[in-house]
């Protein structure tokens, strides 16, 4: 994730990332809940441009391209959107008024825990660092990152890391192998406050701290001496009991991965999207092509293959 120019615009990669663990470790006084994860990146893109004229106010336009879709949104300045919130806020703290036009090219599935708007916001903060010259180091950053949103200063470092605090704490993991992986991302999308507010009634102990340390090191270490097998047993997440009351039918997308013969499957962050990890990446790509041919009751949505990088 870097950003380069091409012609008199600036482009960059958004990438999406996958939770190969995720453990809460109960919830904060501030609303939100504290937790230790591991992220991957993994090769599935959004694309961002900008371009910086200063005769064009802020606004920002997304080509949705995700499957089933071809829309053009005309978005102009909404407040809402993360590429707009982090021009603003970057602009805000350097003391300038923003300006330019965000190009936005959408292929992560949204809502379903992959971290697509988390990560085009990262890419906005380094596209419009670079655009407007600022100078800011990574460090600097963060801190804009983290007021965005809990993932987006992992989506700055764009490496495998345990992320910690509300996931803003981002600890980089070195030596972990490539991983494949086929992904269905379900037609529903999940709303991440619904399923962590449905987390909230779990009951949390001061023991799940350092069983989550052990278990994620554990986890780290499999991966790091490429004890796949080993690994696999290792991957959970705590937010999938709660994603799964919320939406029953992931149990039986759970159950058709399990049959499927992915070594491990499990929900990406606060889902929907349901990922099980493959041998190789022929593995991978087969997998998904035997459940894109299967006729399911509610349907897979859109299947996929992908690695980590
Ligand atoms: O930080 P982000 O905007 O991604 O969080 C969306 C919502 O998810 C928060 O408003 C909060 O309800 C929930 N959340 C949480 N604990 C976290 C991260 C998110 O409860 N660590």
């Amino acid at each position: 994730m870097h950003p380069c120019k091409v012609g008199s615009a600036w482009k960059i990669q958004a990438s999406a990332k996958l939770n190969l663990y995720l453990e809460i470790l109960g919830p904060r006084a501030d609303g939100f809940h504290a937790l230790e994860t591991l992220m991957v990146p993994v090769q599935l893109y959004d694309q961002l441009f900008y371009w910086p004229d200063n005769r064009l106010p802020l606004s920002l336009q997304v080509r949705d391209l995700r499957p089933g879709r071809r829309q053009l949104d005309q978005l102009g300045c909404d407040k809402e959107n993360l590429v707009v919130r982090a021009a603003r806020l970057l602009a805000d703290s350097a003391g300038i008024a923003p300006f330019g036009r965000f190009d936005l090219v959408k292929r992560i599935p949204v809502r379903a825990g992959m971290g697509g708007g988390s990560s085009d916001a990262a890419a906005a903060l380094q596209l419009a660092n670079v655009a407007w010259g600022l100078g800011y180091t990574r460090q600097q950053l963060q801190p804009l990152a983290a007021e965005l949103g809990s993932d987006v200063p992992f989506f700055l470092e764009s490496t495998a890391a345990i992320c910690r605090g509300r996931g803003e704490q981002v600890q980089p993991v070195v030596g972990l192998p490539r991983l494949h992986f086929v992904i269905a991302t379900p037609p529903e999308g999940l709303s991440t406050a619904e399923v962590f507010g449905e987390a909230r009634k779990f009951d949390y102990s001061e023991s799940m701290v350092s069983d989550s340390q052990t278990k994620i090191a554990k986890l780290v270490a499999a991966l790091q001496c490429g004890a796949i097998a080993e690994a696999a047993s290792g991957m959970t997440n705590r937010l999938e009991d709660a994603a799964t009351r919320l939406a029953p039918w992931l149990t039986q997308i759970r159950a058709i991965f399990r049959r499927a013969g992915c070594i491990a499957q499990f929900l990406t962050g606060s889902g929907s999207a349901y990922v099980g990890l493959a041998r190789s990446a022929i593995h991978a790509r087969q997998t998904a092509g035997k459940l894109r041919n299967l006729q399911t009751e509610r349907g897979l949505g859109h299947v996929l293959a992908t690695s980590s990088w």
